[in-house]
């Protein structure tokens, strides 16, 4: 095991976010450092660069008749503020209480670790693996991967594959195995209005011109109705219903209770669409969420302005059969319509993803639930994700591979927080099960 957090320690040194153009040459640095640890393990590696952060590819040798598996993963990690909140320095690893502490150790790093090393043991106890292996990492998943599915087109061949697994999802409690069969995907946009030509004197003005920030106030407010259903034209048309399987099978998962969400988030009460439990809001419903809101005077004291501008971030959590590009249409259309008097509205398109289904008991599925099994010691439990990977349903249609999502995060692992932090128990189960899983999956 210190050789495992040796090396899991030295990979989250890297400051690695792929947001910040400042950090590129770290993003390269931590790329090559982790082709290095491939080719040292005797696989053969490949790092591509791209317009953006490079891809990093291994494999060994592949034989006609092996079972191919790719495993995914991302070395790009989110960025670290509020810095001030963090107990520790985020790249500089801590292990305490039984945890890894620092940013990455969990998203995804932590978990991507412990498929490279169950790899690594594999080749060292065997010599080889009792499968043909692709390792496709990237750096730029927490940008939402631009550069990933050109580089899937382009290289359609080499990443053929039967079956991809991916560690970048939940467990819902710890102990619990848990297998994802779906994502919600996503769409973001920003939208600005416009008032006045500059900040006015709210008492010269103020009454005769329409204030922006009461503008967007009355946008955000008008995306749900007063029970949390979206009020979009036609935003439900495509979701694919909830079955009564589902339904069912949910209600037994631990972990996801109302009681369990508002325990987990500190919030007085949970609070969604009507008709639904929070696991079924949270797996199978889509959201319209503000990330940001701003506008006018937020100093000390009061100051009688009225302001020029206001924005709001927008993200919509999105679930099958939902179409980013549709629901981007009718969010500018319900924008658009509800633009309040006085003021100009200017809607901005973000970046999106597709969500993801597959069918958890598949002949793939079955094998993964299996090897979850034996990694555990327990029954493992089948959720979809409320979180976005978009490449994965990407892969679906370029590839024509479903993903086993075989998570390690526990709800307090704090990803995209301060005091980001990785159970080791769970890096120790990782490595385990990614040994047991080629083995099933091989034997499909
Ligand atoms: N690993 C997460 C996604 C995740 C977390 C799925 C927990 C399920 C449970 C991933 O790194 C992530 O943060 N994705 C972004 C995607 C976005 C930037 C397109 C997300 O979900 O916000
Ligand atoms: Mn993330």
């Amino acid at each position: 095991m210190d050789s495992h957090l040796e090396d899991l320690f030295s990979f989250l040194r890297f400051p690695s976010i792929s947001t910040a153009s400042e950090h590129a040459s770290d993003v390269r640095a931590c790329a090559e450092w982790l082709q290095q640890k491939l080719t040292n393990m005797g696989l053969n590696t490949e790092l591509h660069p791209t317009s953006g952060h490079p891809v990093v590819v291994a494999r060994n040798a592949h034989r006609a008749d092996r079972k191919t598996v790719l495993i995914y993963g991302h070395y790009d990690v989110q960025p670290v503020d509020p810095i001030e909140l963090w107990d520790t320095d985020p790249f500089e690893p801590v292990l305490k209480d039984e945890r890894i502490w620092a940013r990455g150790a969990t998203d995804n790093k932590g978990q991507m670790m412990a498929h490279v090393l169950g790899v690594e043991k594999t080749l060292k106890e065997q010599g080889e693996l009792p499968v043909n292996l692709i390792f496709l990492f990237e750096g730029e998943e927490e940008i939402g991967s631009p550069n990933l599915v050109p580089f899937l087109e382009q290289h359609r061949e080499e990443l053929a594959c039967d079956i991809i697994a991916v560690s970048d999802t939940g467990m819902v409690a710890r102990g619990v195995p848990t297998m994802g069969y779906g994502l919600r995907g996503i769409t973001c946009c920003e939208v600005t209005v416009r008032g006045p030509k500059g900040d006015l004197h709210s008492g010269v003005y103020g009454g005769a011109v329409a204030n922006p920030a009461t503008a967007v106030a009355r946008l955000v407010a008008s995306l749900h109705d007063a029970d949390g259903r979206i009020a979009i034209d036609g935003f439900y048309d495509d979701v694919k219903p909830l079955e009564q399987w589902e339904r069912d099978m949910w209600a037994q998962v631990p972990g996801v209770s109302d009681a369990d969400i508002a325990d987990q988030t500190g919030v007085c009460e949970v609070f969604g669409e009507p008709g639904y439990s929070s696991a079924e809001r949270l797996w199978a419903r889509p959201t319209a969420e503000v990330n940001g809101i701003g506008s006018g005077y937020q100093g000390e004291g009061s100051k009688t302005v009225l302001p020029a501008e206001a924005m709001a971030k927008f993200s919509f959590r999105l679930v099958p059969n939902q179409d980013p590009q549709d629901i981007a249409k009718k969010v500018e259309a319900h924008l658009n319509k509800h633009a309040p008097q006085g003021v100009c509205v200017e809607v901005e398109a973000g970046h999106d993803g597709k969500p993801y289904y597959a069918d958890p008991n598949s002949p793939f599925g079955q094998a993964a639930q299996g090897a979850l099994q034996q990694a555990f010691g327990a029954t493992p439990v089948l959720i979809r994700e409320g979180g976005s990977i978009p490449i994965i349903k990407d892969m679906q249609d370029v590839l024509g591979s479903d993903t086993l999502l075989l998570g390690l995060a526990l709800p307090d692992c704090q990803i995209h927080a301060p005091n980001e932090n990785f159970w080791v128990e769970n890096f120790e189960s990782g490595i385990q099960m990614n040994q047991i899983l080629l083995q099933e999956l091989a034997k499909v």
